[in-house]
Formats: structure tokens, C-alpha cells, sequence
């Protein structure tokens, strides 16, 4: 295996290991909670504020989404889990499921859409369908939908709270559990359903602006290459990114070409610093962009720079952080890694299989899938 890839393997390996030591430490830390009092453990808080302190550091691992990112980042790279590794990730997932079938960050948490959409993506990336209670999970997922068509991040969260990013995830995952509706469902003639997508895909449309980005709601938000990602993804996965006018596609194309740094990199926003992550989220909207505006992702960006400045952002101990001399983080790896994989052609010494944008997932995976055949 080349030299660079083996030493991401060493990040991502050390980064897991250290996920579930410290998850041994807060259950540790919770037992002593349990034993000696909350007020003698940590002393002055009283027990209201040291509750939603521990509830905090649980809430700062993000576990179920960090291994999602890691385990995708093995299988861009080619490499399988052991079996014994693949077992405590089992186990853990099955551990974040809540009474509704869908998943929390971690067992002391509440469910919620983004982890829950990492179990579904796990689920099929690990080949373990038996890890869902499919009827269960959309149930879940369809409760968070909004009149106007949105979704909102957990139940309860109010009519305020609809936003792109958790329609995405809420579309993404209904795909992978051939729940979208279409040729592959299990209801492909409900016209609820329909109504229901056909107000998501006019809601999505309404968050681009008029410099051609999208912001994550409607006429309020600041166009952001992440928020760009998610509505094209959305209404690809819904069928309805011709609902682009003419005008709209031009704009999008000349905001996203705008993303490209002097420094090769991409950044989110006009005016920000380049940051690998946006090599995914710009790339991969682009490539959803490609046939509505008739340009390849060469002709868009300088792909080269773009390349050279995520290498930059490389540890020497392996792992991708967001700037060159950041710390690698487990996130800006699998983004960096993915959004690697989508420019054509030359890695490096990187062989990365390719990602599918819209489900987030490497193509080699989904044969057979709702979405690859
Ligand atoms: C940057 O955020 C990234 C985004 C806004 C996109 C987030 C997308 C999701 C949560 C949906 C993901 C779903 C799947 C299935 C992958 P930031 O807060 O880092 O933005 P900043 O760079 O402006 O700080
Ligand atoms: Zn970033």
C-alpha cells in the first residue's frame, strides 16, 4: 500500500481507538456519578450543572457520525476492518438505537436525524441491513418533516428549525432504505408522497439566492457552498434539479467556479479562507451542476491547485486538517479524502474509489442499491 495511505489508516485507526476509550471513560465517570454523588465528583457545580456538563462531553464526541466519516475514509482507501474492530462498531451502533428505531450520537443522548443518517449509511457501507428497523426508522424521519416541506434535526424542534442540511440527510437516508418513493419503493403510487416531495423540491428551490448559491432556508440565509451541496443533492435524489431556471444554472456555475482560492483551495463562502472540506461540498455540487450547465469539473476549477492544496493540509502523521498546519481531524480526512476522489484522473499516491454525491457514500459500494444499478 503507498506510504501516504498507510499513514491516514494510522490516523483514522488511532482517532477510532481513542473514541471508544474515552466513551470506557465517561461510562466510568458516570458509574462514579452514580456512587458518590454528583456534588462530591465535582464539587461547587451542584447536580443540575454537572449533568449538563457530562451531557456535554458526551454531546462533543459525535461518535456514531465520526465513525461513519472513518469508516468511509477505510473504504476510499481500500481497506477493510478486522473483525474484531467491526464488532465494537456494530456494537455501538446498535447501542446509539432509541426506543423510536432511530439513532443517537452516542447511548446517552436522544435520537436525531444527522447520527440517524449515519446509522444508515453505516448499515450499508458495514453490509449489516439488520442494524435498522427500516418501517421504524422512516416512521422517525417522516415525523420531522414540516408543512412547508422541510425537515427539521430532532423531534420537537419546532417550525423554525427546517433546513436544508436535515432535508438532505432526511432524503438521503429515506433513499437508502428504498423509502423516497419512485420505481424502487414500496409505494410508488402514494400521492401524498407526492405532494409531500413536490413542497420539498419548491422549498429547496426557494434557498437559492440571487448570486447562485444556496443558503440553508429560504430568502433569509447567506448563500454557503455546504448549504449548495444539500439542495442539489436533495433535489437529485427527489429527481427535480431541472426545476433550475435558465438563469439560476448560469449563477450557480459562476458561484461555484468563484469558490476556488488563489491558494488552489476552496472556500465556503465569499471572502473565507480556504478549507478542505469545500473541496467536497463544492466539487460534489458541481458534479451534480455538470449536465444542467453542460461544463466539466476541469473546465470549472484549476484541479491541479485544488489537489496540491488539500496535500498541503496533510499531516506528516497522516490525516487531512482544514489548513495547511491545522491538526488532521477525522471530518476534514474523510472530506478531504472524498473530495479527492472526485477529481478525475491523478491522485497522487492516493487510489481512491469514487464517491456517489448524493448519498455520500463510495460508488463501489452501492451496487445494487435504491440508487446504483
Ligand atoms: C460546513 O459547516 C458544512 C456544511 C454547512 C454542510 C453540512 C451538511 C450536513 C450537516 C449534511 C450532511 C449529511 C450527510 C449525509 C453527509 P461549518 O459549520 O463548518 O461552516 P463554516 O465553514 O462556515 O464554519
Ligand atoms: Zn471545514
Amino acid at each position: 500500500m503507498p506510504e501516504c495511505a498507510a499513514s491516514h489508516l494510522k490516523f483514522l485507526d488511532l482517532f477510532l481507538s481513542s473514541g471508544f476509550k474515552s466513551l470506557k471513560k465517561i461510562d466510568d465517570l458516570k458509574d462514579d456519578l452514580e456512587k458518590v454523588g454528583r456534588d462530591a465528583l465535582l464539587p461547587g457545580l451542584g447536580a443540575d450543572k454537572a449533568k449538563k456538563l457530562l451531557a456535554a462531553c458526551v454531546a462533543e464526541t459525535s461518535l456514531l457520525s465520526a465513525i461513519y466519516w472513518i469508516c468511509c475514509s477505510y473504504a476510499l482507501l481500500g481497506h477493510e476492518v478486522d473483525s474484531e474492530r467491526r464488532q465494537r462498531i456494530l456494537t455501538f451502533i446498535a447501542s446509539c438505537r432509541g426506543a423510536s428505531g432511530a439513532f443517537a450520537p452516542h447511548p446517552a443522548q436522544r435520537e436525531e436525524l444527522l447520527s440517524t443518517v449515519s446509522a444508515v449509511q453505516l448499515a450499508v457501507l458495514l453490509g449489516e441491513p439488520e442494524l435498522l428497523e427500516v418501517s421504524k426508522v422512516a416512521a422517525y424521519i417522516r415525523s420531522l418533516q414540516l408543512p412547508d416541506g422541510s425537515f427539521t434535526p430532532f423531534r420537537g424542534a419546532g417550525e423554525s428549525q427546517g433546513d436544508c442540511r436535515f432535508t438532505f440527510a432526511a432524503l438521503c437516508a429515506m433513499t437508502l432504505l428504498k423509502q423516497l418513493g419512485g420505481s424502487d419503493a414500496e409505494h410508488p403510487d402514494d400521492s401524498e408522497l407526492c405532494d409531500a416531495h413536490a413542497a420539498t423540491a419548491d422549498w429547496l428551490l426557494q434557498c437559492q439566492n440571487l448570486d447562485g448559491g444556496f443558503g440553508c432556508r429560504p430568502r433569509e440565509c447567506e448563500s454557503h457552498a455546504g448549504h449548495t451541496f444539500c439542495c442539489l443533492a436533495a433535489l437529485s435524489l427527489l429527481g427535480r434539479l431541472d426545476g433550475l431556471s435558465h438563469r439560476g444554472r448560469g449563477r450557480l456555475l459562476r458561484w461555484l467556479a468563484a469558490r476556488q482560492t488563489p491558494q488552489g483551495g476552496m472556500n465556503g463562502r465569499p471572502g473565507k479562507k480556504p478549507d478542505v472540506c469545500y473541496t467536497w461540498w463544492t466539487l460534489a455540487a458541481a458534479q451534480l451542476a455538470e449536465s444542467l450547465v453542460d461544463s466539466r469539473l476541469s473546465d470549472i476549477f484549476d484541479l491541479n491547485a485544488l489537489q496540491k492544496f488539500v496535500h498541503l493540509c496533510m499531516a506528516d502523521q497522516g490525516g487531512i486538517g482544514p489548513h495547511p498546519e491545522d491538526d488532521p481531524d477525522p471530518f476534514h480526512t474523510f472530506f478531504g479524502l472524498a473530495g479527492l476522489s472526485l477529481c478525475a484522473g491523478d491522485h497522487g499516491v492516493l487510489a481512491l474509489e469514487r464517491m456517489e454525491p448524493t448519498l455520500v457514500l463510495p460508488v463501489g459500494l452501492l451496487k445494487g442499491s435504491a440508487k446504483v444499478s
